[in-house]
C-alpha cells in the first residue's frame, strides 16, 4: 500500500513512519513540508502521490496554545482535517483520523464508547470535534482513532517530566481528580497499523487498557523508576491554573477495536515497556 502520514514529524507520525515504512510505500510530510491549512496544497499532493491510505496524524496539539489562540486551533485541527478528508475522497484513499478524548465533556460516570454523544469543553477538544465532523460527514471510508495521554520515547510527555522532576529533586504537585487512560505511542502506532489492514471503517478508542488519575499514572511511574521515596502532593485541578480546562473523566472504552481484534495492554505493563527501553525500570 502507498500510505500518506501527515506530522510525521510528530510523536505518532514518526512511529507509524518507522513501523510501516518497512512493508509500504510510505510518504511523511511534516508542516515545513506541506501546511494542512493550504487546500490547494493538499489537494495537490494528494492528486501527485495518489496514496491508498492517509493517515492524518499532524495537528496543533498544544491545548494550551489552542485555549489561547481558538481561531488558530480551528484553522489547523477543524479546517485542516476537511482538507485531508476531501482529498482522500478524491483520490479514493481511505483516511485515518487522529483524534482524541477531549471531544468528550467528563460529566459521565462510565468510560466513553465510541458512539456516546461528544461535547467538547475547551478550544483544543472543539478544533479536534470539527475535524471529526468534517471527516465524518465528508469521506465514508474513514477511520477515526480516539487516543489520551499519550507517551513516547523522545517527545516532550508527562513520563519523561516526572521523571527530570523527581531526578531533579523539584517537588512534585499533580491533579487526582483529572481521570484518563495513558496511552504509550508505540502501541498506539501498532493498533493503527493493524486497523488499517482491516477496512472496517468507524470510530475507534485505542488506548492502553484501564483508567487512572495523573497522580496515580505519576505515582506508578516513579514507583517503577526507583522514586518510590520521592513525595507527590496530591492537588485537584482548579489548583493547578493553566489556560485550557480539561474535562475530568475521560477514560475511554474500547468496545470496536476488541471486536476486531484490536485491544492495548494495561497501561501500568505499558509504563514498565517505555521505562524498560529507556533503561530507567528499577
Ligand atoms: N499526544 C497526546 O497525548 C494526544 C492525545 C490525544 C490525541 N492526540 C492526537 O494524536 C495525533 C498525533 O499527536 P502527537 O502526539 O504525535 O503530536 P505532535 O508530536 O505534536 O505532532 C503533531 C505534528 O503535526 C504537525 N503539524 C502541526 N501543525 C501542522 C500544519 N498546519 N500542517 C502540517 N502539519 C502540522 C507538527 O509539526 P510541527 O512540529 O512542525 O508544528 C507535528 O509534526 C494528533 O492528531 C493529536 O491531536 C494526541
Amino acid at each position: 500500500m502507498r500510505i500518506w502520514i501527515t506530522g510525521a514529524g510528530g510523536r505518532l507520525g514518526g512511529r507509524l513512519g518507522d513501523i510501516l515504512s518497512g512493508s509500504h510505500d510510505t510518504v511523511g510530510m511534516d508542516s515545513n513540508d506541506l501546511d494542512v491549512t493550504d487546500f490547494a496544497a493538499v489537494k495537490a499532493f494528494a492528486h501527485d502521490t495518489r496514496p491508498d491510505v492517509i493517515i492524518h496524524a499532524a495537528a496543533w496539539t498544544d491545548v494550551d496554545g489552542c485555549a489561547n489562540d481558538p481561531d488558530r486551533a480551528v484553522a489547523v485541527n477543524g479546517f485542516g482535517a476537511q482538507h485531508v478528508a476531501l482529498a482522500a475522497a478524491a483520490v479514493g484513499a481511505a483516511l485515518v483520523y487522529i483524534s482524541t478524548n477531549e471531544v468528550f465533556d467528563g460529566e459521565s460516570r462510565q468510560p466513553y464508547r465510541e458512539y456516546d454523544p461528544t461535547h467538547p469543553v475547551n478550544a483544543y477538544g472543539y478544533s479536534k470535534w470539527v475535524g471529526e465532523r468534517a471527516v465524518m460527514t465528508l469521506h465514508p471510508r474513514h477511520y477515526i482513532v480516539r487516543t489520551s495521554w499519550v507517551f513516547a520515547h523522545g517527545g516532550k510527555n508527562f513520563v519523561q517530566t516526572m521523571l527530570n522532576a523527581a531526578q531533579a529533586g523539584k517537588p512534585l504537585r499533580v491533579v487526582t481528580n483529572e481521570i484518563a487512560c495513558p496511552t504509550y505511542n508505540d502501541d498506539l502506532a501498532d493498533a493503527v497499523a493493524a486497523l488499517i489492514q482491516t477496512e472496517r471503517f468507524g470510530v475507534y478508542h485505542f488506548t492502553n487498557a484501564g483508567a487512572c488519575s495523573r497522580w496515580q499514572f505519576a505515582r506508578y511511574i516513579l514507583n517503577r523508576a526507583g522514586f518510590a521515596d520521592t513525595p507527590i502532593t496530591p492537588i485537584l485541578s482548579h489548583q493547578w491554573q493553566r489556560p485550557s480546562t480539561p474535562p475530568l473523566y475521560t477514560p475511554l472504552a474500547n468496545h470496536a477495536g476488541k471486536r476486531i481484534g484490536i485491544a492495548l495492554r494495561p497501561w501500568q505493563e505499558a509504563v514498565d515497556a517505555f521505562l524498560e527501553r529507556e533503561g530507567l525500570l528499577a
